[in-house]
């Protein structure tokens, strides 16, 4: 069987697309599957390669990630980008069996790239078009969180052509300081700013809009970040829980994939077992809520009153180094080759 695997891609994530790519490709059965790889550059163009092997050779991640094409997608050191063939997104998905989109935020994890995919007709890793879109838009995915009787972080919505429709006082009057403005779809933490004042929070506010016309201003929730991976399909498994100890202000983009030691993963986090049970309870019924199938990541705030709060759901989780989810399922005995096989697997059925 032939698998395609896209990635890279036009949003602000591009370059963590290619370090999880790197991962995937590595731990897919070259026995079971031919590999067809295929890059979307940060125009959207989309180049093709079947040698199956132009990321790759050994290197580390971070380096082809920064070892970038001017067009954006890795290009391993002495290879011309003239063996990259440029395709039309049709013809590329012609010979596949099922597709692995490893494509982080807008335009790969939002339902665009699924609805795609399904309109071609081929299976593809991870949630359908409904919860990839729903759980992408911080905004729609908390109303539904909300309604599935999950606790979410207050917030207030704000669309750029009524952006003068709250002040800063209304703000801090419903959510005190200070809070955290998020574009409503992206990842990473990729335009988010964490708020304190004025000042502060109208540069933020600029900044979330640089991303998208809709944003979210949340309360900063004190507690611990714990996160929870999910996998399958109608009976979906919850992993056990991993937490973040972010060094800095937030785990914000660097902290998490730039400054090395921005933050530190903890697997197992040390919790009681009864709260490691509620943290899998509440993760699939976030993972039901949001509609999402084969994988997604969940992440919460532990307060200190072991009040669980969640942040959010990711349907194509981080596979770089240091992410949590592939460490989550590893510990379950689940190493990285035997997820990426149960990931097609759940695709294909
Ligand atoms: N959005 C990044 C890739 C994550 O959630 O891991
Ligand atoms: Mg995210």
């Amino acid at each position: 069987r032939t698998l395609g695997i896209i990635f890279g891609g036009k949003s602000s994530e591009h370059e963590v697309s290619l370090q999880s790519a790197k991962n995937v490709y590595d731990a897919v059965d070259k026995e079971k599957y031919d590999v067809v790889l295929i890059g979307i550059d940060k125009e959207g163009k989309w180049h093709l390669n079947d040698t199956g092997n132009y990321l790759m050779n050994g290197d580390d991640p971070k380096r082809i990630a920064l070892n970038k094409s001017n067009k954006g997608i890795a290009v391993v050191p002495g290879e011309s980008e003239d063996q990259f063939i440029e395709k039309s997104s049709a013809s590329a998905l012609e010979q596949l069996d099922v597709v692995f989109p490893i494509l982080h935020g807008p335009l790969g994890e939002d339902g665009t790239m699924q609805g795609m995919l399904k309109l071609a007709g081929l299976p593809f890793v991870g949630p359908d078009v409904l919860g990839s879109a729903v759980s992408m838009d911080k905004d729609v995915a908390k109303r539904l969180l909300k309604d599935a009787g999950l606790t979410v972080a207050d917030s207030i919505t704000l669309k750029k052509h009524k952006k003068d429709t709250v002040s800063f006082e209304e703000v801090e009057g419903k959510l005190g300081l200070p809070v955290f403005i998020k574009p409503a779809n992206q990842g990473s933490s990729v335009g988010v700013s964490r708020a304190g004042t004025k000042e502060e929070y109208t540069k933020g506010i600029e900044t979330a809009f640089r991303f998208d016309n809709k944003l979210i201003i949340e309360s900063a929730v004190k507690g611990r970040e714990i996160e929870c991976a999910i996998l399958g399909n109608e009976e979906p498994l919850a992993s056990g829980v991993g937490e973040i100890l972010p060094q800095g202000d937030f785990y914000s983009y660097e902290a998490k994939y730039i400054d090395e030691k921005g933050a530190l993963l903890q697997v197992p986090a040390s919790l009681s077992e009864e709260m490691i049970k509620k943290v899998q309870e509440e993760a699939v019924k976030a993972f039901e809520a949001l509609e999402c199938e084969g994988m997604a990541r969940v992440d919460f705030f532990l307060k200190d009153n072991n009040e669980l709060v969640i942040n959010e759901i990711n349907t194509i989780p981080g596979f770089t180094k240091i992410s949590m989810y592939p460490k989550l399922w590893d510990l379950e005995g689940i190493s990285y080759p035997k997820l990426i096989d149960k990931l097609i697997e759940l695709a294909i059925e």
